[in-house]
């Protein structure tokens, strides 16, 4: 155990003078810095001023008697250790003052050993303490992951996206987000939008792909009295809502082509033209838009105009699909237990190794809305304080990627079939923490087959 550089600090308080001169005299020979204080006033004047390493503090005193000394400091009984003295017929108050966080008490008369005894059993407790707030604080800082708006990751490509979008926080510039579904692309338009300048204006989210094409229309660019039937009064459209804020165009592939030329006028111009109005409306939006789909490809196919498109690519953000930023994956599953914990009222406290294993085998094509949706059906059924292999949905074990090609060289169908069949009972064993039973289970083969093949491929585990 590491002694502490600095020699540590005691404060005595005692009423008695003759006390006080003979505690002192004992713990400085001892090695320890000393202060004194006559009742338990002038302890928490010095307790103020100084942060004591310990305090031995006598029971019976005028003026302020050690447990009201006690009751005073109590914020600061985390950071130093107290130990009572008690005289003859203080004993039940010294047990009391162990329950108001005390740390230890000694009877009164004492031998100068007991005093040190006590102090040093203190010190190597204090000690622990502090090597254990040490490594609290180092394994923090270990798990120290990137933030962005209501985003976590760890993963570096998922830094540069937080990096590059906090960026554009502060501009104006239109950005296009893509990303398969689940990646985080609502979070990121979002995060952009109350990180930014326009943060207390409205956030305005429309799905292009989930308004029907007739209405979609009259749903951005409002409508004049008599415009249709129906339309028995003026309405606003949703760019017109989002004035002075941001419009946040999602799935934005699915967006009529009739449309798209409207778009491109807003964007070109800042300016809207609600239906059956003959004259246009200034607005100061900012715009983001965010799609699964690959637009190139879809100018290519001509059903996304290149002009939007160069208009909207301003800035773009791609979101890394899960399976490429597996770092990712205990982050966000430790993110969505405490969520989960709070809305469920449940104490889940981490994910086992076997099925911490799984999770990151899995390839999650929902990507982190599907690991979400894990994670919460996990903490529902989990009857431990881990999250085990048996509360995972028995598809991810299934479904995880498929080995990695290039292992293999040859035509040989046979040998092909070995070398999947070994490293699919590895995974497997690894995924259950070498329990054969679960595994055979996984493979879905009988468990004395299981046996022979692990013989057959000399598989240690
Ligand atoms: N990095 C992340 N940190 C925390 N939560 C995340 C992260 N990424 C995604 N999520 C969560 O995953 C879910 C899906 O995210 P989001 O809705 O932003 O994805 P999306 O890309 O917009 O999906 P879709 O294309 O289906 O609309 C949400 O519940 C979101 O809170
Ligand atoms: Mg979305």
């Amino acid at each position: 155990m590491e002694t502490p550089l600095t020699p540590e600090h005691v404060l005595i308080i005692d009423d008695e003078e003759n006390m006080r001169h003979v505690l002192s005299v004992i713990l400085k020979n001892a090695g320890y810095r000393v202060d004194a204080a006559s009742d338990g006033l002038e302890g928490i004047q010095k307790c103020n001023a100084t942060d004591y390493d310990f305090i031995l503090c006598d029971i019976k005193m005028p003026q302020m008697d050690g447990m009201s000394f006690l009751k005073a400091i109590s914020d600061k009984i985390g950071q130093t250790t107290v130990i009572m003295m008690s005289a003859y017929g203080t004993l039940d108050t010294a047990i009391s003052a162990m329950k108001l966080g005390a740390y230890d008490y000694i009877s009164k008369p004492f031998h100068a050993d007991e005093i040190l005894l006590a102090l040093k059993k203190a010190g190597e407790r204090e000690n622990l303490r502090r090597e254990n707030r040490q490594l609290k604080s180092a394994v923090s800082a270990i798990e120290a992951n990137y933030r962005f708006g209501n985003l976590v990751a760890k993963s570096k490509s998922m830094e540069n996206v937080f990096l590059l979008a906090a960026k554009l926080s502060r501009l104006t510039t239109t950005v296009l987000i893509y990303g398969e579904s689940g990646t985080g692309k609502d979070l990121v338009a979002k995060g952009i939008h109350f990180n930014g300048n326009r943060s207390r204006k409205p956030f305005v989210p429309v799905n292009c792909g989930g308004i029907p094409e007739n209405l979609l229309e009259s749903e951005l660019f409002g409508y004049k009295k008599g415009a249709f039937t129906g339309a028995d009064k003026d309405k606003n459209g949703l760019f017109k809502e989002a004035d002075g804020g941001t419009i946040f165009l999602d799935e934005i592939g699915e967006l009529p082509l009739s449309l798209q030329v409207k778009l491109l006028r807003v964007l070109q111009d800042r300016e809207i033209r609600p239906i059956g109005d003959a004259r246009v409306q200034k607005v100061d939006i900012r715009v983001i838009a965010a799609t699964s789909r690959n637009l190139e490809e879809e100018v290519a196919r001509r059903t996304f105009r290149e002009d939007l498109f160069y208009r909207l690519n301003v800035m773009a953000i791609k979101l890394p699909p899960l399976r490429e930023r597996v770092e990712d994956i205990p982050v966000l599953t430790r993110l969505f237990i405490r969520k989960y914990n709070k809305e469920i009222g449940r104490q889940i406290q981490g994910v086992s190794p076997p099925a911490m294993a799984v999770l990151l085998a899995h390839g999650w094509p929902g990507n982190v809305r599907e690991l979400e949706n894990v994670i919460e059906r996990a903490v529902v059924l989990s009857e431990t304080p881990m999250i085990l292999l048996e509360n995972l949905p028995d598809s991810l074990s299934n479904t995880a990627r498929p080995p990695i090609p290039g292992l293999f060289h040859g035509f040989s169908l046979k040998e092909a079939q070995k070398i999947t069949e070994k490293q699919l009972i590895e995974k497997a064993l690894a995924a259950t923490a070498g329990n054969r039973t679960k595994a055979a289970r996984m493979l879905e083969i009988s468990h004395p087959s299981l046996l022979s093949k692990i013989k057959t491929y000399h598989i240690d585990k």
